[in-house]
């Protein structure tokens, strides 16, 4: 798409970055540079220049050890070269997991006048005559596979049926909850979140995107007065009615730290907690993106929970969220509930603390088994992915269906990047007997895709001093969800006194250069959103010296 430029395109007129995630090793993405063309028509209708800006780009199953760990780099380089180029405005390009979280980021940290258009989930595609959710069906059907009820070619068929056309996973992972929470925002032109990658009103809202673009320049609109902390309890608020990914919860702690906007942990709880679960999505439920969009879309949710929202709250367009939200409707009940039928009540992720999570910790009960969320069973703990790959299936591993599964060493430092470990596999054992969940207790991350009781994001993690790191093999682990509480039934003296598990707390890698290293040494921990310290807190767009 490289364009030349007659001189009239430097008379002052808005020049207008198109910052796009697109790439062949990030599939979800790949899509991009058509809706990039579509932004730039956009940007020329409204009197702008259009200037392509390729940037770092993040494929979640591509990418390792885990895509998370380039999240933070990703945002760091978009910050950079948007400060740097002489540029007044620019519209961000994402879709998987973490491109749209690293896009805001780099935004708020140079708070130029910015508007994302998300990529869009693809269509559903069916196996055997049923509609098949990417990753949640991946996750299960692999156990079915490993209980020796799939072989594994049938499969890999089942992954081609999935995969049939462009965007990103079609379940309530993290994709599509970052793309609907982008909207909720206000950071999205109102209307565009959830449309399909392969939906032709995709390119038509990037084009009004774009012109949209110039008018930000124009009325110096900036992310700092569309993200306000309204804006990210509002979020809030939708994560929950939307049965959305937890890593939703590192994300927006991330951005809003890049922003000063005060936000913690524990707003999650106290603002999302009591709202209801009203979408019927994978992995909470039974739909699919698609489903969501054709019964009425975000905004048909937004609607059940208007009164949940925070009205002065404002998008991009300079109106409030609420005003473009009107009188949006439920086409399809199965798919978008009632506020007063849900599909759940309290649906929203719960923030647990205890001797075992000083900092916090979080479930997402609309994803685990009720009777599991107040439970009391021994520890089997596993000091890294390894440790647990070569034990798990080990078949005379002390472990019963009552057993609490503990994987630490996975944090931001541990492992590091704080990869997607925390929903680990069940012992095959246990699966061959038809148990299908248990109580599972992690410092990494879980896909958004994934259920099951799985307390994940403990801080502080094993490998920054944790109290998890002096938990062992047969210790009592209580989990009361509805106390917010996590512990480890062990005297406060005892605990301390016990040496931390060396192969936990060493950290797998000790990487000795490059980013790694930087990350390692800078990273904070998941309560806070696991950005680099010295990224938080905005610092604008000036630029202080001249090239030469
Ligand atoms: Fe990109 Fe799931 S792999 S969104
Ligand atoms: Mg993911």
């Amino acid at each position: 798409m490289r364009r030349g430029l007659p001189p009239h395109a430097f008379d002052g007129r808005p020049h207008i970055a198109i910052a796009n995630t697109a790439s062949d090793l990030t599939p979800c993405n790949a899509h991009l540079d058509e809706v990039g063309r579509s932004v730039a028509n956009g940007v020329y209708e409204a009197g702008g220049i259009p200037l392509d800006l390729p940037t770092v780009s993040l494929g979640e199953t591509q990418v390792r050890p885990t895509a998370m760990l380039w999240r933070n780099l990703a945002a760091m380089t978009i910050e950079e070269m948007l400060r740097a180029n002489p540029i007044d405005g620019v519209v961000l390009l994402g879709g998987c997991d973490k491109t749209i979280p690293a896009l805001l980021m780099a935004a708020a940290s140079v708070n130029l006048p910015a508007v994302v258009v998300p990529g869009g989930p693809m269509l559903t595609g069916t196996f055997r005559g049923a509609p098949l959710g990417c990753g949640t069906d991946v996750w299960r059907l692999s156990e079915d596979v490993r209980a020796g009820t799939l072989s594994q070619a049938e499969f890999l068929q089942s992954e081609s049926s999935m995969i049939r056309s462009k965007g990103h996973c079609n379940t309530m992972g993290t994709a599509s909850t970052m793309g609907l929470l982008a909207e909720v925002l206000g950071m999205t032109l109102p209307g565009v979140a959830g449309t399909p990658a392969s939906d032709s009103r995709l390119l038509e809202a990037a084009h009004v995107t774009g012109s949209l673009a110039v008018e930000l320049v124009a009325t110096d609109r900036r992310p700092d007065a569309v993200m306000t902390r309204a804006s990210f309890l509002n979020a809030i608020v939708a994560l929950a009615a939307l049965g959305g990914s937890t890593n939703a919860v590192v994300h927006l702690l991330a951005i809003a730290g890049r922003l000063g906007v005060d936000l913690t942990l524990d707003d999650f709880d106290r603002t999302g907690s009591g709202v209801p679960l009203l979408v019927d999505l994978q992995p909470a439920g039974r739909f699919l993106m698609d489903d969501l969009y054709r019964a009425g879309g975000l905004h048909a949710v937004l609607r059940e929970v208007r009164h949940l929202l925070d009205p002065a709250a404002l998008t991009v367009t300079g109106r409030p969220l609420l005003d473009h939200v009107g009188e949006a409707r439920i086409h399809d009940p199965d798919v978008i509930r009632t506020f007063r039928e849900p599909l759940r009540e309290d649906a929203g992720i719960a923030v647990l603390h205890g001797n075992l999570a000083p900092d916090g910790a979080v479930v997402k009960p609309a994803a685990a088994s009720p009777h599991l969320l107040r439970h009391r069973g021994p520890a089997v703990v596993f000091d890294s992915v390894e440790d647990l790959h070569a034990r798990i299936d080990d078949p005379d591993l002390d472990v019963t269906a009552d057993s609490v599964l503990i994987l630490r060493g996975c944090g931001p430092k541990g492992y590091p990047g704080m990869p997607e470990v925390a929903n680990l596999p069940l012992p095959s054992k246990l699966l061959a007997e038809g148990v299908r969940d248990m109580v599972r207790v992690c410092d990494g991350r879980m896909s958004g895709t994934a259920y099951g009781t799985v307390v994940l994001h403990v801080a502080p993690e094993a490998a920054a001093g944790g109290p998890l790191a002096r938990v062992r093999t047969g210790d009592m682990i209580v989990l009361d969800v509805a106390a917010r509480r996590l512990d480890v039934d062990v005297p406060a003296s005892e605990l301390a006194a016990r040496e931390p598990a060396a192969a936990a707390v060493r950290a797998f890698a000790r990487p000795d250069r490059g980013w790694q290293r930087l990350y390692v040494e800078t990273v904070r921990q998941a309560d806070t959103g696991a950005d680099l310290d010295f990224l938080i807190g905005s610092s604008g767009d000036g630029v202080p010296r001249e090239s030469h």
